[in-house]
């Protein structure tokens, strides 16, 4: 155990991560910067990363407030990963957490933003991903640790043990505080390595809900089709043209390779333009030009759900659970067999399943 003394110095004050960028941030496509922060470093560190990469920020954030974990020789952090260790299958044993404002199943890939709390992950990011393992299994992840001098490997058997489920793509970025200003230059070679790769999409399904309808739509294997599926979820408010279709126009422009599809059928999704999504309730020549979003598979009682005037749509991805699988460096030689949403199991029945960061059927 650090003394007070030690840990004191190297409290830096509660920022909160800028929003502001500066210069050009690197696309690793849809990702969630999670992290906790008790004394500020780890809000400082997600500050510089959002400068570097484009990613949602998400905070987590014990239940009880003013709790300070570092009085009498942090002995109110010790207590909770004393819970922690002593139980840790037990979801009594984690600390109560406020809701986190983002939802993790969003986004394909997630990197973790923690401090280090006597060798082991601080109490309340346990917490959540204890919490949000079944949602995170499946997914890329990469983990930032801050401690003031003690080495990370507690911090990641912790991430290994609560995210079965999950693919880490390199290995953990130690910060030690006692440095700040070597952060900058530490994310930028760290993030080189992230080698976060877009899900394969593989005649992936998204839900098109209409009033009460709920329509199932295939998407495309293109780059239109992967931007839009970025985007999800969202609902669009969508004008009536020609009793054959409803369009919106969004904010941004996405990629398009257009060609004249000659026919259109009810239940296409497309894109005119770089920017207009539009659903079609009607089958008919075209002589205009399109990129293919996707398609919905049975559009029975389309036209009926739509009406004849503007409507929400929104849409929505289904998660199907894993679709990708790479090399795990943190986990190699851990031969546990888990579930895809992170369970692990003795003997494995029919199904798919995850041993050695690999998917397997049986
Ligand atoms: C309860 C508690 C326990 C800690 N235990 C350790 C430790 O064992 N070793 C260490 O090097 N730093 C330890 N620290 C220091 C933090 O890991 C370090 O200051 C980290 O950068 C804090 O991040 P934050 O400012 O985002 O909360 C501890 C801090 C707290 C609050």
């Amino acid at each position: 155990m650090l003394l007070a003394a030690l840990f004191l110095s190297a409290c830096s004050s509660n920022n909160e991560p800028k929003a502001e960028t500066t210069g050009q941030q690197q696309d690793l496509g849809s990702t969630l910067v999670v992290y906790y922060s008790f004394s500020g470093d780890c809000s400082n560190i997600v500050g510089s990363l959002t400068q570097l990469i484009t990613a949602d920020v998400a905070r987590v954030e014990p239940a009880q407030d003013g709790v300070d974990y570092a009085a009498n020789n942090y002995q109110a952090g010790a207590d909770l990963i004393n819970a922690i260790n002593s139980a840790p299958n037990n979801a009594g044993s984690y600390p109560a957490i406020k809701n986190v404002n983002k939802d993790v199943s969003s986004y394909d890939h997630v990197i973790i933003v923690t401090p280090l709390w006597h060798s082991r992950m601080a109490a309340p990011m346990q917490a959540y991903l204890f919490q949000n393992a079944a949602k995170i299994a499946g997914k890329q992840v990469a983990m930032i640790v801050s401690s003031y001098s003690s080495g990370i490997s507690g911090v990641v058997s912790d991430a290994n043990r609560l995210l079965p489920g999950a693919t880490f793509t390199t290995n953990a970025l130690w910060i030690n505080n006692s440095n700040p200003s070597r952060t900058a230059s530490l994310l930028s070679e760290w993030i080189d390595n992230i080698n976060f790769t877009q899900p394969t999409m593989n005649n992936e399904k998204i839900n098109v809900i209409v009033g009460d309808r709920k329509f199932i739509a295939t998407l495309e294997q293109n780059a239109t089709a992967q931007a839009f599926r970025n985007m999800l979820p969202m609902t669009l408010s969508m004008n009536e043209l020609n009793g054959n279709e409803k369009y919106h126009y969004l904010d941004s422009s996405l990629p398009t390779q257009a060609t004249s599809p000659g026919t259109i059928h009810t239940g296409d999704i497309m894109l005119y333009g770089a920017s207009c999504v539009v659903l079609f309730y009607d089958t008919f020549n075209t002589s205009y030009s399109y990129t293919p979003i996707g398609h919905i598979d049975n559009p029975e009682g389309l036209r009926e759900a739509l009406g004849t005037g503007g409507i929400s749509v929104s849409f929505e991805r289904i998660n199907t659970g894993i679709d990708r699988v790479a090399a795990d460096p943190l986990r190699s030689g851990d031969s546990a067999v888990y579930t895809i949403d992170g369970r692990r199991v003795g003997t494995p029945e029919h199904g798919i399943y995850i041993k050695n960061g690999k998917k397997i059927i049986r």
